[in-house]
Parts: C-alpha cells; structure tokens; sequence
C-alpha cells in the first residue's frame, strides 16, 4: 500500500489545497490529509481544527481514497503511526521554497525513511494562501474560487464575528 499524508494548517482548505490533494490521490494508493492544529500560527486560527477537518472531507467526499485526520504531534511521528512513507506539499512561487526547504530537512532528520514531496502549483493558484483568503474576506472581497462554496459563505459570518 502506497500511502502519503498532505498535511497542512488548511485555515481554511483553499483550492489550490484541494487541487494538490486530488493530484496527490492519483499517484497513491491512500492519501491522508492531516490537519494540524497549530495554534501559534499567525495569531491563532480562524477555524477550529474540526471545523478544518470537515471542510476538507466535504470537499473531498468525490475522492475515495481520501481522508481526512486532525493530528498535533509531530509529523513524522504521525507518518509513521500510519506507515506512510512519503510527505506531499504544495509548492507555488519561490517564496515558499525556503520554508518548506527547512521543513523537509527537519523531517529528513527526524526520520529519514520518510521522504518529503513537492507537488507544483498550477499557474491559476500559483498566488493563492488561506492567508490572503482571510485579507481578501476581511475586508468584504469575493473570495469566490479560491476556496470552496461553503467555505466562502462561513468565512465571511466567522470574520465578522471576531471583528466585533
Ligand atoms: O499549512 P502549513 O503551514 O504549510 O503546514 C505546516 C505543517 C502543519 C505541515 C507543519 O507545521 C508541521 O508539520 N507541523 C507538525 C509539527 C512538526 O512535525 N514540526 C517539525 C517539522 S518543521
């Protein structure tokens, strides 16, 4: 069995997330998204780790050998309480390089039977980050196709909720 994780902060999954995964889910045989919770990541999340977990599974419901696993531990320790032997990420422009350069160095370190692989952005979601979803939002923007549908119509409630 030919096993990876995706894993991520996904706050929230944006398309360009799903688009990695669902690539991801042709190459393997099982592809477990594991969502982190992270709690000191800029300022805090916007959604519960559950909240997270489910956007993912209901956007990911049409890929079989998908799902979807809330973990805080490191993730290694992870990869291998799942016997996955391989790590995919994103990558987008060159600004990510060098943070998910370290990352997979670390990894690499921890344990070396685990191998960490990168996944190219398509040009179309090249720019796009939870980070700037939430801006875009906060501010009234059309997130529109940067993130899924239900997403887009909770974030704008959440994001006026923690204004007040
Ligand atoms: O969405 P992100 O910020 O790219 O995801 C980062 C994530 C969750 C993959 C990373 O923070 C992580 O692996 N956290 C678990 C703790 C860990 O294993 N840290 C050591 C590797 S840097």
């Amino acid at each position: 069995m030919n096993r990876a994780l995706c894993p991520g902060t996904f706050d929230p999954v944006t398309n360009g997330h799903l688009d990695v995964i669902e690539r991801a889910s042709g190459l393997f045989d099982e592809v477990i998204v594991a969502v982190a919770l992270n709690p000191e990541k800029g300022g805090g999340p916007l959604f519960s780790i559950d909240e997270r977990a489910a956007f993912i599974r209901d956007a990911v419901a049409h890929l079989p050998n998908v799902s979807v696993r809330p973990f805080d531990s490191l993730l290694v320790d992870l990869a291998r309480e799942l016997d996955a032997r391989v790590i995919i990420k994103g990558l987008r422009a060159v600004t990510d390089f060098e943070r998910e350069f370290q990352m997979a160095q670390l990894n690499y370190r921890l344990d070396d039977r685990i191998e960490t692989m990168f996944i190219m952005s398509i040009p179309e979601y090249m720019y796009l980050s939870s980070s700037a979803v939430k801006e875009i939002a906060g501010f009234g923007g059309s997130v529109e196709g940067l993130v899924p549908d239900p997403v887009s119509q909770i974030m704008s409630v959440r994001l006026r909720e923690t204004a007040r």
